[in-house]
């Protein structure tokens, strides 16, 4: 049984989802669902997902711009979580959206986005990509490369408006494989080397493309607000005399708490932060997506093989890993974890994954309350780039997703069958 002061820890953690707790069977609750009777229902691995979380992070971006300014537009970014219930909830509450590939912005046009709120994004857009966006009417195509710049304007027999992106030289402290704002980056163009000014002259005198705007994505899982007001300077100092930018977009990556130990800025202060040097005739966009899904996720495994290495280790083993979070895996990163119906305390234990690799290990050296075989292991905080980096390693099943508000569950995403694993055979 839970004690009073678990229960406090996690109503007050920035890492479960907002509304979280442990209810009085001692049991973890996700919006107002107990978390033992969803899997009870759906299964494990599972990705929870407590839908008024999103809603009301979406609302805060919404709410710290309006209350400072006119001109502004939030896009999900939808590579976080690329889940039609979540394009459906974004665009109910008033975001735009930045897509990635032809499958997101699919995902986004199937899920009813008015495809003007659409933003396509990439640094190797295909023809059929392009082709697709213009055809639906996506209105802005994130312009990338001289390539695309040429591809783009020779397939349209309308204007399209544009952005450019900017690689704006600025690097903020973050895992190197999260880092695009620096001048040696695969993607946009470079300012410290002048392509960026080249690609404003192309883009001006081509024939369709309409220049309205500078993107910079700098980078992910960031902490530090102070890169995001470079941006903006950087990308202000390319609007010249001679064009009317009216917009500035600023990507994502605001970060947000894996661990208790990690305390990102709030939507507030980086909302001050992107508008503090935005020249006052530009509309400002941002493009969030791990601040908006990741603390509404938690994924529950159901706990296997317990093996102890006495003097070592004492392994836990889950039914997931590696094919529902690939994070740990490739980015070192950190996860806190416990059992959901046995909060807090107890000793060290390393969760390890199904697959069959031993780096297939999801949070080392983490306190399990007396992990025992059949108990519901939560992992929170994956509700951003766990289901949209997963895989089939081993022909395992991709988990499905589950909605859980005001104590209603219901699946937005089913488990993958068997069959699904043989149905692309030809
Ligand atoms: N805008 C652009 C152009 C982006 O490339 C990204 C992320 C975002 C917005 C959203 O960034 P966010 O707010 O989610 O940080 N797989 C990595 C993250 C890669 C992010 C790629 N681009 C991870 O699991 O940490």
């Amino acid at each position: 049984m839970s004690t009073t002061s678990e229960r406090h820890a996690v109503e007050a953690s920035p890492v479960y989802p907002a509304g979280s707790r442990v209810n009085e069977r001692g049991h973890l609750e996700v919006g107002g669902c107990d978390v033992v009777d969803v899997v009870a229902e759906f299964g494990t691995p599972a990705y929870i997902y407590a839908e008024e979380d999103i809603r009301s992070r979406a609302r805060a971006y919404l709410d710290a711009f309006r209350s400072r300014t006119d001109d502004y537009e939030v896009l999900y970014a939808s590579k976080a979580a690329p889940i039609t219930a979540i394009y459906k909830l974004c665009a109910e509450e008033g975001l735009s959206v930045d897509v990635a590939s032809g499958g997101e912005l699919h995902m986004a046009l199937r899920a009813g986005f008015d495809p003007a709120r659409i933003y396509l994004h990439g640094n190797n857009k295909t023809e059929a990509e392009l082709r697709y966006a213009a055809e639906s009417g996506v209105g802005h195509v994130i312009v990338d490369s001289f390539g695309e710049i040429q591809r783009l304007d020779a397939m349209l027999d309308r204007p399209q408006e544009v952005l450019i992106r900017v690689t704006p030289g600025v690097l903020p402290t973050t895992h190197s494989y999260v880092q695009t704002g620096g001048l040696d980056s695969k993607f946009g163009f470079g300012l410290e080397d002048g392509l960026a000014a080249r690609a404003i002259a192309e883009v001006r005198a081509s024939r369709n493309l309409r220049l309205v705007g500078l993107h910079a994505h700098i980078g992910s899982q960031i902490f530090e607000l102070e890169p995001y007001v470079s941006a903006i300077d950087a990308l202000a100092g390319l609007t010249g005399p001679d064009w009317e930018c009216r917009i500035l977009n600023v990507g994502g990556g605001l970060g947000i708490a894996y661990t208790a130990d990690d305390a990102p800025p709030s939507i507030g202060d980086y909302v001050e932060a992107l508008l503090r040097n935005a020249p006052d005739d530009v509309t400002v966009l941002c493009e969030p997506g791990r601040a908006l899904v990741g603390n509404a996720g938690v994924t529950l495994y159901r706990v296997g093989t317990i093996k102890r290495i006495r003097g070592v280790r004492t392994y836990v083993a889950v039914d997931g890993g590696m094919s529902d979070n690939l994070r740990p895996m490739l980015y070192g990163a950190r996860y806190e974890a416990e059992i959901a119906d046995r909060f807090g305390g107890g000793a060290l234990c390393t969760i390890a994954g199904m697959h069959c690799e031993s780096g297939d290990v999801l949070v080392r050296d983490v306190e399990l309350n007396d992990p025992r075989v059949g108990d519901v292991l939560v992992v929170p905080a994956t509700g951003a780039y766990s289901h949209a980096m997963a895989n089939n390693y081993n022909a395992v099943r991709r988990p499905p997703v589950v909605f859980c508000r005001n104590g209603d569950a219901r699946v937005v995403v089913r488990r993958e069958t068997y069959d699904d694993l043989t149905t692309r055979d030809v």
